[in-house]
């Protein structure tokens, strides 16, 4: 199980609110959080709920077989990168079992990638037990499965394609921030 488990329900009022936020800011920032890679290098990874909600997201607090629901942020105006595509899941591989698909956006062995569930674009954001492959990422509206390991590939499930992931690395300070975009698009489609 995670630390975090916010039902479909929160996550459809997170993502209404991050839409309101995203009109107010006017056109031209609205277009930019449509875009296919909303994250940039430097952005802020915030919890997105849990008792340290709109607290950065430090290595410290990440332990091996939990995952940890964060949204990208602009690092100046502190506004969510994206209304609905911002959502990033982070995930503490345990100590040797990330793959060389995984390394090169890995900060260590902390791995993070879109939450946004590649079938239908429910959270993918929970990690999984017995029967569901112990430390993986699931989407529990259907069941779609992915590897943290390798690089968010699909295990299971009616996903089509695997997670993009975020490039991340930690700053001095040791918090999570991205190092590039995500490498891919995001979502169902
Ligand atoms: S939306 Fe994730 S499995 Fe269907």
């Amino acid at each position: 199980m995670t630390d975090v488990y916010p039902t479909r329900r929160t996550f459809l009022k997170l993502t209404a609110a991050a839409g309101a936020a995203s009109v107010i800011a006017g056109p031209g920032r609205a277009g930019a959080q449509t875009a296919t890679d909303p994250a940039k290098a430097s952005d802020l990874l915030l919890h997105q709920d849990g008792p340290n909600q709109g607290k950065p997201v430090k290595a410290s607090e990440l332990k091996v077989g939990t995952a940890v629901w964060a949204v990208a942020v602009d690092p100046k105006t502190k506004k969510p990168r994206d209304a609905t595509k911002g959502g990033v899941v982070l995930v503490k591989l345990a100590s040797g079992k990330i793959q060389a698909s995984s390394k090169p956006n890995a900060a260590g062995d902390i791995v993070a990638y879109s939450s946004v569930c590649t079938h239908q674009g429910c959270p993918a954001k929970e990690i999984g037990s017995i029967g569901q492959g112990t430390g993986n990422i699931i989407c529990t509206c259907h069941g779609s499965i992915y590897d943290p390991a390798d690089n968010a590939t699909v295990l299971g499930g009616p996903a089509p394609k695997r997670l993009p992931a975020l490039p991340i690395k930690l700053d001095g300070g040791g918090q999570v921030v991205a190092k590039a975009g995500f490498t891919g698009r995001i979502g169902p489609k």
